[in-house]
């Protein structure tokens, strides 16, 4: 059919035609963010998953939502190398500006600029990647410690104070929080413990690897309780036919209930690769209905198409060494595998793959379920391994 009129959308955090299967979460996070605006006591989300799973998608949905319903909001990725007082003092900066429109809330939001220039000042001799512009002098004492826990407490506490005044509450969407260091982990939950003792309208609303829920906790024994850690993972059966399904009907377009099925049966419900399958069907489908044959088809081309994308950016990030422990763990299967199992198939003592595990880790490629276990943070990644490394080199 017309790739032109194709709704599919398989790509790095791209909305899809139908997000299924979320609406749970959606309406928690709702019901979060009124009652935090109420001055209500309710925990911060932090949405843990594999990749694909569609923890993006997701967090920019809600941010849509929490817009929609008069919040302010912050949306900001934490990359691998810069810090998160660089990243997030801009866009705070332009959320307080924008909040200084507001009559109600002008003295205050400029009380936060003030904390922000004095915050910035102080931090830049530790986090010199901080670069943004002043709109106040600093008001001596107030975010200027140098100290990032307590300076971010008070930034971050004058920002809740503004929106208080303006009767709505500031949301920090934040992506990829994995790859923040434990020492600004522990001053952002710090900052978020603070807002929540005094009610103040300040919530955290973030996504990452499975691997977060154990940053966090050991950033600060107390995140446990502070946060929620709701797990985005596979759809279910019906919520990812649902996903192919209903863009196609919007076009017109049946799809079988046996090709629905044999999707459910290559994906495993995995919403990037729901996405990748629905594209291929629809391209190898002459006409409607879309069939099970079209499916088969379309699995092929569907694979290679991961084969050269979704898994392809994972694996041009390794090094030889990283790319032969991984072999192994895949020579395994799914996972999680045993560190001493992993050992054995490289004929290698534990201790001395411990450096590649940890790279590997620091890297989002695989964390660790419980002590001494190793998985995969990509779905189907051990057969993509099998794939692109094939013969028994990998071995010496
Ligand atoms: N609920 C859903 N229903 C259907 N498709 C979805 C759903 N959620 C995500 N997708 C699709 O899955 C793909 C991956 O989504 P997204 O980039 O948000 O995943 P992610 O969890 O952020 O992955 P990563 O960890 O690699 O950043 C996208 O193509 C998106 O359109
Ligand atoms: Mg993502």
């Amino acid at each position: 059919m017309d790739p032109v009129s194709n709704p599919f959308a398989p790509g790095a955090g791209t909305p899809p035609p139908e997000l299924a299967g979320r609406d749970d979460l959606r309406e928690t996070v709702r019901v979060a963010l009124e009652r935090v605006r109420r001055g209500l006591p309710a925990k911060s989300v932090l949405m843990v998953g594999l990749r694909g799973v569609g923890k993006t998608v997701l967090l920019d949905r809600m941010r849509d939502d929490a817009e929609a319903a008069g919040f302010h909001t912050i949306r900001i990725e934490a990359p691998e190398s810069r810090s998160l007082p660089a990243i997030l003092a801009p866009e705070l900066r332009l959320a307080l500006l924008r909040l200084s429109r507001n009559q109600q809330a002008k003295a205050l939001a400029q009380r936060g600029l003030r904390a922000l220039a004095g915050f910035a000042r102080s931090l830049k001799v530790k986090y010199q990647d901080i670069d943004i512009g002043f709109d106040f002098e600093p008001e001596p004492g107030l975010a200027d410690n140098g100290d990032l826990e307590h300076d971010l407490q008070a930034l971050i506490e004058v920002a809740g104070e503004a929106a208080r005044s303006a009767a709505t509450a500031l949301v920090l969407f934040v992506d990829e929080l994995q790859y923040v260091p434990e020492t600004e982990l522990a001053a952002l939950i710090t900052a978020l413990h603070r807002t929540a003792q005094r009610s103040l309208p300040v919530v955290l609303v973030g996504a990452g690897l499975p691997q977060l829920r154990g940053r966090m906790g050991r950033a600060k024994s107390y995140a446990e309780r502070l946060f929620d850690f709701p797990e985005i993972g596979a759809l279910a059966p019906p919520e990812a036919k649902s996903a192919i399904a209903i863009p196609a009907a919007a076009q017109g377009v049946h799809v079988d209930e046996d090709a629905l099925d044999l999707i459910v049966q290559a994906t495993l419900c995995y919403p990037y690769f729901l996405q990748e399958w629905g594209k291929h069907a629809w391209d190898v489908a002459d006409a409607s209905p879309i069939t099970r044959q079209d499916v088969e088809l379309a699995s092929q081309t569907a694979i290679a198409d991961l084969d050269q994308s979704f898994f392809r950016v994972r694996f041009d990030r390794l090094t030889p060494v990283e790319r032969r422990y991984l072999r192994a763990m895949a020579e395994l299967g799914r996972g999680p595998h045993r560190s001493g199992d992993i050992a054995e198939q490289l004929n290698r003592k534990v201790t001395s793959l411990g450096p590649t595990r940890n790279q590997l880790i620091a890297k989002g490629m695989i964390w660790s379920p419980n002590h001494g276990d190793t998985a995969f943070t990509a779905p189907l990644f051990d057969k993509f391994m099998r794939r692109i490394m094939t013969g028994d080199d990998w071995r010496e």
